[in-house]
């Protein structure tokens, strides 16, 4: 396992992908944790960047304990100067803040040997910098393993201990061999076994499950169709079968057909025991007349916590029941499956400055506080490309663990004005049309995310002879890595002919339809 210490900067969760690329378990921690905190030995410990500068008098610094472990330490751009901090180098303010690409030359020893972090990377490499500090004078016993034309100091090491420095970030993709350096300071220094594969944590993951759950506890969770959900609720049922009970709440608010095809897909081909609940209803009738999207929000939020709470005490009455008449293996339902994923974990962790604040998670505080329930979260260590992966082993269709991500307000965001069953039904068949053309273009799998958006205008049209006077359909598309920012997908413009044209013809109450081609930031993804 590799620890990394997050000082606070927005690249610190990459680090630790890297690793995991690598099938190396890796776990972020926050910068202040003590040594003896740690659960786990590390075979290797990297020292994030941050925001700060490590002169500033609120600096966050790492226990210095690190630094007898024996074990090996790589501090990335702030964290070279936490290492030359402690260890006395002379760090100072740079003249001018250095952000962009930069060269890094490699440095020779008099054999002619390059240092082990940079093996066979060659003699000159592409870099990612983004700090305000460089190192003017090297630490005591330190020696100068790369630099470049503005920072002679851009990549140090140690003279006979095995903690290295580097001002670069080798974490982000605009550093291409940035996953070589991570590799060899990984694999080649640290020596981590590379035994961090999703064959192994599905193994371990059921054991846990059936540890924790015992012969008799029962679980129940929501599903909504997505990855997540769907990936934990098969998992559950490999290590636990029937003892999990999935929920799946219709708001009325969701995709065309979308409750039938989760209870086909989860029940039916993965044998999963689902309850599909129609409280469309009660969500229709909750959300009538509000415009404001804050407000569709909590309404959604807190009738899914209504209906969910009603069902699952329907569960736990039912193996009431059976408990008295002595059934064999019944038990109470004792446990709530939540899918949180590690980016999650991370939000709630991570070094947000001299005061680290938790966050609890929003969709869980009412349920568990009421519920008496307690958490199971499978895939709290993960990360949505092992999500997916995950998905593939416990052989889940190939078209679900692709799909694209799905808000849990679903439609009543997409459309824009006051949400009716006639204003969903009509964007239901735009968004199906567009899906299925980008499915039959084979384009899904290039776009991370894409959704008609219904508005709340009325646009002069033309249809025979006739004047029409109908609604506007926008179209949205955009690729993302984590949806922090967003770039508008570029389609062919027969593919957007056709969506249109589908669109016009087959649904009734549109006459135009429009492509958004706005970048976030300054747009969301969502339009609200
Ligand atoms: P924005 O619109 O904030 O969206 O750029 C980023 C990602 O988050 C999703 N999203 C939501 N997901 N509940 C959810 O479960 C919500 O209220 C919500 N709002 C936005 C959005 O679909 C995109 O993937």
């Amino acid at each position: 396992t590799i620890l990394i210490l997050d000082f606070g900067s927005q690249y610190s969760h990459l680090i630790t992908r890297r690793c995991r690329e690598l099938n190396v378990y890796a776990e972020l921690m926050p910068c202040t944790t003590l040594l003896k905190d740690v659960h786990f030995k590390p075979k290797g410990i990297i020292l994030s960047g941050s925001p700060y500068s490590v002169y500033d008098a609120d600096a966050p610094h790492a226990d210095p304990a690190i630094f007898e472990l024996g074990v090996p330490i790589l501090g990335i751009c702030y964290g070279l100067q936490e290492i030359a901090w402690n260890l006395k180098g002379e760090v100072s303010g740079c003249e001018s803040r250095e952000y962009g690409h930069a060269s890094v030359q490699i440095s020779r020893s008099g054999e002619g040997s390059v240092d082990a972090l940079f093996e066979g990377l060659g003699d000159e490499m592409q870099v990612w910098m983004s700090h305000g500090d460089q190192l003017h004078g090297l630490p005591p016993d330190f020696h100068v393993i790369g630099k470049t034309q503005t920072a002679p100091f851009a990549a140090i090491a140690h003279n006979s201990k095995p903690f290295y420095g580097i001002q670069f970030h080798p974490e982000v993709t605009h550093s291409p061999k940035g996953r070589e350096v991570i590799s060899r300071y990984v694999l080649n220094i640290c020596k981590c076994r590379t035994n961090w594969t999703m064959e192994e944590f599905i193994g371990k993951e059921i054991t846990r499950i059936r540890d924790i759950c015992g012969p008799k506890g029962r679980v129940i969770g929501a599903v909504s169709g997505g990855v997540d959900s769907t990936v934990a609720a098969k998992l559950m049922h490999e290590a636990i079968g029937d003892r999990f009970h999935a929920i799946m709440v219709d708001n009325g608010v969701l995709r065309l057909n979308e409750a039938k095809q989760v209870n086909e897909m989860l029940n039916k081909d993965l044998g999963v025991n689902l309850t599909v609940v129609d409280a469309s209803d009660l969500f229709l009738s909750r959300l009538e007349g509000v415009e404001d999207p804050e407000q569709k929000r909590k309404i959604i939020g807190n009738t899914f916590i209504n209906v969910f709470e009603a069902e699952a005490a329907k569960i736990e009455a039912a193996a009431e029941e059976e408990e008295k008449k002595g059934a064999e293996g019944r038990g109470r339902v004792e446990w709530l499956l939540q899918g949180t994923l590690y980016p999650d974990v991370i939000e709630s962790i991570s070094f947000k400055g001299p005061s680290a604040t938790i966050k609890t998670h929003h969709n869980v505080g009412g349920l568990l506080a009421d519920m008496k329930l307690k958490l199971i979260e499978p895939l709290r260590e993960l990360f949505k490309d092992e999500v997916r992966a995950l998905g593939r082993l416990l052989s889940i269709p190939a078209p679900l663990v692709q799909r694209h991500p799905f808000p849990g307000p679903g439609l009543a965001i997409r459309v824009l004005g006051p949400v009716t069953r006639e204003q969903v039904k009509i964007l239901q068949q735009a968004d199906n049309i567009y899906i299925e053309e980008i499915r039959k273009a084979n384009l899904y799998n290039q776009i991370s995310q894409a959704f008609a958006v219904l508005l709340p205008v009325k646009a002069v049209g033309v249809m025979g002879d006739k004047r029409t006077y109908e609604q506007v359909i926008a179209l949205r598309a955009v690729q993302s890595e984590d949806f922090m920012t967003a770039d508008w997908y570029v389609f062919p413009a027969d593919v957007l002919k056709r969506i249109s044209s589908r669109i016009t013809n087959e649904v009734n109450g549109i006459n135009r339809v429009t492509y958004d081609i706005s970048s976030k930031p300054p747009a969301t993804v969502e339009w609200l």
